[in-house]
């Protein structure tokens, strides 16, 4: 059962978001309901993290309106502390100077207090121990893997005890015990009523979990429906890793498209 009163979690209604002078959501419509699981898919560029970032209130609406647990960005106190966000990994490893506890524990931080809220090394180690770190809660960031810095990240977001749940490709380029931490960690979400959009390259360890897929191209919706299974002819086990692809913002605009993830992969397998 839903923890939400708000049936729809998210509704965003003729989203336009310009950068300088790219226009990069181009009127797009998305609603998730309460204990929804949806995944965006699209190819890079096609404006995926900025619609999330238009979510959570980092990237500003030039028309349309964005509505977060029913209250509308701009004008409405919207209630924050319910809502859980892991942004899109920058780079590969950071060295930061911090312990894998006190980066969880900042997720508890909020608006109206700067101190950490009692019982808080509890709920610590709780978020560590619901993506399998309980064991690193005083590993040093830098020591952690990829995935495992990353895991931390979607701890951090946990450990407020969202209900709802935005995340940025948050297994891209992570190890395969990082990816199936992440789907276990979702599929127990879910099974909470926790409503969760993800963005995903592939979709890999959560076909089972997501219930609809929102495909963007170019900056609009071209698919909203039941998520793209994968073809007959292409083996799902050999299709089960998600790779980074740093190398496709730098590759000439592909001239076919898978047309359900708009990915150029499945043609140049
Ligand atoms: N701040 C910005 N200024 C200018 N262009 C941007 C900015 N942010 C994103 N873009 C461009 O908008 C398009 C969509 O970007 P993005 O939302 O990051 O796509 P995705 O997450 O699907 O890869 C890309 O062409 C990107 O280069
Ligand atoms: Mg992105």
């Amino acid at each position: 059962m839903s923890r939400t009163t708000a049936e729809h979690v998210i509704e965003v209604e003729r989203l336009h978001v310009h950068a300088g002078a790219s226009h990069i959501l181009r009127g797009v419509d998305l609603t998730v309901r309460a204990g929804e699981a949806v995944t965006l898919l699209g190819a890079n560029g096609s404006g995926k993290s900025t619609l999330v970032k238009a979510l959570v209130g980092v990237a500003a609406p030039s028309q349309g309106t964005v509505r977060v647990l029913g209250a509308r960005l701009g004008t409405d106190r919207v209630p924050w502390e319910r809502v859980g966000y892991v942004p899109q990994r920058a780079g590969a490893r950071t060295g930061v100077p911090s312990t894998a506890a006190e980066v969880v524990a900042s997720g508890l931080l909020s608006g109206r207090r700067w101190w950490l809220p009692r019982g808080w090394r509890t709920r610590v180690r709780d978020a560590l121990d619901q993506v399998g770190l309980a064991d690193r809660t005083e590993s040093a960031m830098h020591v952690l893997s990829g995935g495992q810095q990353q895991r931390v990240l979607i701890a951090r977001a946990l450990v407020r005890d969202p209900d709802v749940l935005v995340l940025d490709e948050p297994v891209a380029g992570v190890d395969h015990p990082s990816q199936e931490a992440f789907a276990a960690s979702v599929r127990r979400l879910v099974e909470r009523g926790v409503t969760v959009l993800v963005v995903l390259h592939e979709l890999g360890e959560l076909d089972e979990i997501v219930s609809r897929a929102v495909v963007l191209r170019h900056g609009l919706v071209v698919h909203d429906g039941a998520p793209p299974r994968p073809r007959a002819d292409h083996d799902a086990a050999a299709h089960r890793h998600l790779h980074p692809h740093d190398d496709e913002a730098r590759r000439p605009a592909p001239l076919t498209q898978n047309p359900v993830n708009g990915s150029t992969e499945e043609v140049v397998s």
